[in-house]
């Protein structure tokens, strides 16, 4: 049931829920995500980010995911994640995404910041394309990144004039804010922008999103998802899960090697017993926060 993300979190906004988006980058973490789905019951969107493009071709990816959402009985739309040039969100529209971001913040180079008119113009560009499409558009307004002053709260969060322009300016469905969370993991606790994300949705109805979900306390999102964020992108925890996992079956491996050297017998090989044991691991990485995110049981 591969649907666009619009359908997926427009009633979580309304609803008081978050859809969760998980990130792909291979055959098992993709199968982790579509198992823990059927196994909450629960709406998701599978993304793939723009810097896989440098690990594997989308084309092979893509196609595994149609794959696997041909057996699934869970509504699930297919993302391109952090699109950071017009071109590139060309190439995720014509494999067949249902939702896409265009991260007008950052330049191509995903560090440099874009002014706000050279956002605004990507964003309507990459739009107006994915829309004649049916296909949904994320866009991205403020500066993410952990803040842990006043000061850098003041000059990073999004505020609520600037969502405002930025909807105002584009006709983006979904909006991601600035909001106190960063890319991969926090240095201590986190300060999440409660207020900011109350100010922002009272002014914008449309579903916002929180990225950076990794390492969010469950009281802090709850209470995000309760103000309005409606989709929660989860990358770097999906990667704990799978390095824990493969750290714990290598060191296993190591143990039964040498043991099999000193008895003199001959060793077995099967890279399906560290696979394994991973996808399971990512698997209940992402069915814990489908259960915090409030979405499982809602398909
Ligand atoms: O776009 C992807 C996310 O924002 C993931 O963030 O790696 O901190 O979970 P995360
Ligand atoms: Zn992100």
């Amino acid at each position: 049931m591969l649907v666009t993300s619009k359908e997926l979190t427009a009633p979580a906004r309304a609803r008081g829920y978050a859809v969760g988006a998980f990130n792909a980058v291979n055959m098992e973490s993709a199968q982790a995500i579509f198992r823990a789905a059927e196994e909450t019951r629960s709406p998701f969107i599978i993304q793939i980010t723009q810097t896989t493009l440098a690990y594997t071709d989308p084309e092979e990816l893509f196609a595994l995911i149609v794959a696997l959402g041909k057996k699934a009985t869970i509504p699930f739309a297919i993302h391109l994640d952090h699109g950071r040039s017009f071109e590139v969100c060309m190439r995720f529209l014509r494999l067949g995404v249902t939702s896409l971001m265009i991260d007008g913040s950052l330049q191509e180079d995903g560090k440099s910041p874009r002014s706000y008119q050279e956002n605004i113009d990507i964003t309507r560009r990459v739009s107006a394309a994915a829309h004649a499409m049916g296909v949904t558009v994320e866009g991205e307004i403020g500066r993410l990144g952990q803040v842990t002053t006043e000061k850098e709260a003041a000059e990073h969060l999004t505020t609520p004039e600037e969502a405002v322009r930025f909807l105002r300016d584009t006709d983006v469905d979904m909006m991601a804010l600035a909001i106190g969370t960063t890319h991969g993991l926090f240095k201590g606790r986190p300060r999440i922008a409660h207020d900011r994300i109350e100010q922002i949705a009272a002014q914008a109805p449309i579903p916002l999103v929180m990225h950076g979900g990794t390492g969010v306390p469950d009281e802090d999102v709850r209470k995000a998802v309760s103000l309005g964020i409606a989709k929660i992108n989860i990358d770097t925890q999906i990667r704990v899960a799978f390095y824990d996992a493969v750290i714990e079956r290598v060191h296993a491996v190591e143990k039964e090697f040498a043991e099999t050297d000193a008895a003199g017998g001959v060793r077995k090989y099967d890279v399906r017993k560290i696979l394994a044991p991973s996808r399971d691991s990512m698997q209940k990485a992402v069915m814990d926060r489908m259960v915090v995110f409030g979405s499982a049981g809602k398909a």
